[in-house]
């Protein structure tokens, strides 16, 4: 009994951060076609770029909070990576909750 109680607490409080997200998430949907790039690096066979040799984040099922928070350090700077940062560098905050809705969506 004790065990039910506390799945029923844990989805409980799953539903509540469920709900919470999404107030501030992004569209999945145009996130998918702005990511579309991204994935030219990002969605590579076990993340690692052939040429040059060097290993890649993987992202898809990152959590959105996540893969917003890198993306506007990249943006401004407080995380250096040159591509990233190029990469980062014109995206919009709307640009950045739909592409880490998706993301954060995607297998
Ligand atoms: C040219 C290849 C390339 C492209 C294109 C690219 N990235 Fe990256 N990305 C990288 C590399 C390499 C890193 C690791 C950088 C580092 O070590 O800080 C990275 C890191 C990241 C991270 C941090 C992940 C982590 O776990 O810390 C995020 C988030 C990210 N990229 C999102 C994006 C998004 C969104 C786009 C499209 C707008 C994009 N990237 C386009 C190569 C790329």
């Amino acid at each position: 009994m004790k065990i039910l109680k506390a799945l029923a607490l844990t989805s409980a409080i799953s539903s509540a951060l469920l709900v919470a997200s999404s107030a501030t998430a992004g569209d999945p949907e145009a996130g998918k076609q702005k990511a579309e790039t991204c994935l030219g690096c990002h969605g590579i066979p076990n993340y690692v770029n052939t040429y040059p040799t060097y290993h890649v984040p993987k992202l898809g099922g990152q959590h959105a909070e996540y893969i917003a928070a890198a993306l506007k350090a990249y943006q401004q700077k407080e995380r250096s990576h040159g591509t990233m940062h190029a990469n980062a560098a014109s995206l919009t905050d709307e640009d950045i909750a739909d592409i880490a809705a998706y993301l954060s969506s995607a297998k």
